[in-house]
């Protein structure tokens, strides 16, 4: 189906699950060769990242584990710029290396606080790998080291990023028509 109606919008179809895996692959296998020897943990940003963190993880062969937490900061279409913590960490970070697991970064205001929440607890490294990034929209630098797509200021749903909670399920990345 090429377009589609979730709540109010309309959406079009923009990336085929087919073209989003091959992005993934690309990036496991960014990982696998920088943290060759080592054994990164996995940190995995719910809801969003469910379907990216399940298929990057299919295809590292390096040892790895994964762990989540749970954050929000969206409500509908629009950034409501406060970031709360849902869920929190319970494993150590002392001396790991982390790769923060996000759907995409926007504003990057998720991903300033979590580096700086993340910073206290002595790992050490972090990077983040992101489905999507969104430069046009940053508000504050962050360092997007592994991001699969690159894409302009638009709201999109799929591939586990909801609108207003539905959509998630949806295999392929979809466009808001506006
Ligand atoms: P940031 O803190 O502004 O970078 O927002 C990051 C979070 O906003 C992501 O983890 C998503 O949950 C949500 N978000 C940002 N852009 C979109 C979008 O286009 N579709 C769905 N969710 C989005």
């Amino acid at each position: 189906m090429s377009t589609i109606k979730i709540h109010d919008k309309q959406f079009k179809l923009s990336i085929p699950q087919e073209d989003i895996e091959k992005e993934i692959i690309r990036v496991s296998e960014a990982i696998n060769r920088d943290y060759k020897g080592k054994r990164p943990i996995l940190l995995g940003v719910l809801n969003g990242c469910f379907m990216f963190a399940s298929k990057l993880m299919q295809h590292l062969t390096i040892e790895c584990e994964i762990s989540f937490v749970k954050l929000s900061s969206y409500q509908g279409t629009a950034t409501t710029g406060v970031i709360k913590e849902v869920i929190g960490l319970s494993e150590s970070l002392t001396g790991r290396d982390v790769i923060i697991v996000e759907d995409i970064v926007d504003t990057g205001l998720t991903m300033q606080r979590m580096m700086e929440s993340l910073g206290t607890r002595e790992p050490a490294s972090i990077e983040i790998a992101s489905l999507f990034l969104k430069p046009e929209r940053l508000q504050v630098p962050v360092n997007v080291k592994y991001s699969a797509f690159t894409i302009p200021d638009r709201f999109i749903v799929g591939y586990g990023l909801d609108y207003d909670g539905l959509g998630r399920n949806l295999p392929n990345i979809y466009d808001v028509v506006e």
